[in-house]
């Protein structure tokens, strides 16, 4: 175990920039337009009571927007410590710091089973990697609206055009018994 440590430690001190290497995000950060957020939190038909994930959150505008117009908790995850700290800096100027919470995580190992809606803007590669934990985690029914990218075979039930972006839209199927 000494050996390990000592190490680990030459090791961080002999190469500093491999030491303190970030995952780096799998997308970057493309902001939503405001308009196009407003109307997914529509699509979504958000209101009292719900939970909303956005993951991979950048400057917090979905989360932000919902807890100010619907007064919901919202969170959101970013891989990205600059985003999470611009995130917190918005929600702060929206005074909307008690609803929201932003998290520097990897989206893919976080936690949101408790999420009533999930909002996306990702890539297509990536919905389609996380659809099956979002069906094996998120109660049936959870809404799911994605910024402009499909998520593989599974048909959305709503597609909405706005402004030349597109919107999709799913909820959570019942689990089948196995
Ligand atoms: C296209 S932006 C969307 C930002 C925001 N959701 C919106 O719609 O305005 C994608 C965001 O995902 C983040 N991201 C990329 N890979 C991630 C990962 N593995 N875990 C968490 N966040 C990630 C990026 O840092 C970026 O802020």
């Amino acid at each position: 175990m000494k050996f390990a440590s000592a190490f680990a430690f030459l090791f961080a001190v002999s190469f500093p920039s491999f030491a303190q290497q970030q995952q780096q995000p799998d997308v970057i950060f493309v902001p939503t337009p405001h308009d196009v957020v407003e109307r997914m939190l529509a699509i979504a038909k958000v209101g009292p009571g719900d939970i909303l994930y956005d993951l991979g959150s950048g400057d917090g505008r979905i989360p932000i927007a919902a807890a100010k117009k619907y007064g919901i908790r919202a969170y959101g995850i970013d891989i990205d410590p600059e985003r999470i700290k611009e995130a917190n800096a918005n929600a702060k100027k929206a005074g909307v710091t008690k609803l929201v919470t932003f998290k520097q995580q990897d989206l893919f190992k976080a936690d949101f089973k408790d999420a009533t809606v999930v909002t996306l803007y990702l890539l297509p590669d990536l919905n389609e990697k996380l659809r099956p934990r979002l069906w094996a985690e998120l109660k049936p029914g959870t809404r799911i609206v994605s910024h402009q990218f499909a998520m593989g075979n599974w048909k959305p039930e709503q597609t909405v055009d706005l402004n030349g972006r597109t919107i999709y839209f799913w909820t959570v199927p019942e689990r089948k018994p196995k």
